[in-house]
């Protein structure tokens, strides 16, 4: 009879792994050799290296890293009773006042996430479509004046007009208007957050608790403005519900849905919560969908060709109309989307996600104790060939066939740009209907391409990963 054997349990610290360096006796384990503007990129490269499944370490803080799609789902599907976000997220959010539904955890996430996922739910996207089309049409006058003028336009910085301008509306019924504003403006304040947010989650030691430099005291000023932003909205919402007394029993959006579940028993929402939670719209809703778009419209410029067969799509479902007019006009888009989904499995604007387990798991045949933080490469498992056929490549084919062919390999549960599980993004609805509406408005009508093809377009991680340097020139379509 043959025995049956079990491989072995591993300990984090058996795990292969980049060398700390001998400073300071290692204290700063392998914090020397990470520059954290392309973090991402270096987890890749240590995968690369040491397989899909290693260890390094941040000061006194050791880190294990998946890049198995398997073991990620794990980890994502089993939340919130064994994973959950990293204990210093939650504290370093709560901090700068904005611990809501995406930094807290067990019942106090549970609560939050439920009125969230109402606000941001296909009924609402429903009704807000013309917001949206009032709002892609301003970002195509202010394309259309560009193209006018022959002038280079910061694609990054008007995208981030376009979401902030929608996520307000949708979230909190103000029209901040952003994308016809000269002035000052609130992404000026968001845009310090996440590169903050991203170096102090990646410290070795806590050091602003002791001694600020002068980014944390702009950090502070920052959070203090979009703070006090945030205030006068909520009264004025207040205000707005004071004189319309039916809008406790049906809230039209998120914020009047915390502001009335504040008086309905068992849901109470402190000032606190509410003001977490319009902070935490703002930020996610911003940077990420920004910066999906800047990359879709990247990828634009590089594949002329597939750009062309987008726009012959959009010119047919759009007929004479010059932005999709009708709700209904998204859902028939089908390259737009394998165009957006293409996009976010070679460019995702999350490439990783880390969270610590709340008690002793075991992965991928790694016993994981409580305190050392996982962190999922998920960017890599969309990139692996055991996942996807030709995985550098850019194809919109692989999204549009109906099955794939017996000899390519299409594996969804490895594309993640939204996560997956009870903490999936509940955004990704709204962001998509955005991606799709700038991208068809976009292949309608404007001819795209770099102002310096010369300047090189880098990654940037900062919390998110967005394109640097990406300056563009739009022209009006020939025949408009
Ligand atoms: C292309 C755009 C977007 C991408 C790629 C994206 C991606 C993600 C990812 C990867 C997560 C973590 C999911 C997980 O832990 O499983 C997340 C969470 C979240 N996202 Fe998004 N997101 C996008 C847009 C938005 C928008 C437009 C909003 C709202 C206005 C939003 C609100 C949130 C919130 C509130 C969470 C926390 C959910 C929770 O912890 O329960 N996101 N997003």
């Amino acid at each position: 009879m043959n025995a049956v054997t079990f491989p072995e349990l591993k300990s984090v610290a058996a795990l292969p792994g980049p060398k700390s360096w001998p400073l300071v006796g290692g204290l700063l384990g392998n914090f020397p050799q990470i520059n954290f503007a392309e973090f991402h990129r270096q987890l890749e490269r240590w995968a690369d290296a040491y397989g899909p499944t290693y260890r390094f370490s941040l000061g006194p803080r050791s880190l294990v890293v998946i890049a198995d799609a398997e073991a990620i789902g794990v980890v994502l599907r089993e939340r919130p009773h064994l994973f959950g976000r990293r204990a210093e997220l939650e504290r370093v959010f709560d901090e700068l006042g904005f611990n809501g539904v995406f930094s807290s955890d067990g019942e106090d996430w549970k609560r939050q996430r439920k009125i969230v996922a109402m606000a941001l739910n296909s009924a609402h996207l429903h009704k807000f479509h013309d917001g949206l089309l009032a709002t892609t049409e301003r970002l195509r006058q202010r394309w259309l004046e560009v193209a006018k003028a022959d002038r280079p336009t910061d694609l990054c910085a008007d995208l981030m007009r376009y979401t902030v301008d929608v996520t307000t509306q949708l979230a909190f019924g103000i029209d901040f208007n952003t994308l016809e504003t000269d002035g000052p403006i609130i992404q000026q304040h968001l845009d310090k957050v996440f590169p903050m947010l991203s170096k102090r989650l990646g410290a070795p030691f806590p050091y602003w608790r002791h001694l600020k430099f002068r980014a944390d005291r702009e950090l502070d000023r920052a959070v203090d403005a979009i703070h006090q932003q945030i205030k006068v909205i909520i009264n004025e919402c207040r205000q707005r519900m004071a004189a319309n007394p039916g809008l406790h029993q049906e809230p039209t959006n998120f914020l009047e849905a915390m502001i009335a579940a504040k008086e309905t028993e068992g849901l109470a929402f402190s000032d606190d919560d509410i003001i977490a939670n319009s902070f935490t719209l703002l930020l996610a809703g911003e940077d990420t969908t920004a910066n999906t778009l800047a990359w879709a419209i990247k990828f634009f410029i590089d594949y002329p060709e597939l750009f062309r067969q987008v726009r012959t799509e959009v010119d047919s479902v759009l007929g004479a109309e010059l932005i999709p007019a009708h709700f209904t006009d998204i859902a028939r888009l089908p390259a737009v989307e394998a165009f957006a989904n293409e996009t976010m499995r070679l460019k995702p604007v999350a490439p990783i996600l880390v969270f610590d387990a709340k008690e002793t798991v075991t992965l991928a045949g790694v016993e994981i104790p409580p305190g050392v933080a996982i962190v999922l490469l998920t960017r890599r498992i969309a990139n692996r060939p055991e996942n996807f056929s030709a995985p550098a490549q850019f194809q919109l084919s692989r999204w549009l066939e109906k099955a794939p062919a017996p000899d390519r390999v299409h594996n969804t549960k490895a594309f993640l740009p939204f996560g997956t599980g009870p903490r999936f993004c509940p955004g990704r609805n709204l962001a998509l209907v955005e991606i799709k509406m700038v991208l068809a408005m976009l292949a309608r009508n404007f001819e795209v391409a770099l102002a310096d093809p010369s300047v090189p377009v880098e990654e940037l991680f900062a919390f998110t990963m967005s394109p640097t340097n990406l300056n563009v020139k739009f022209k009006s379509r020939a025949h408009f």
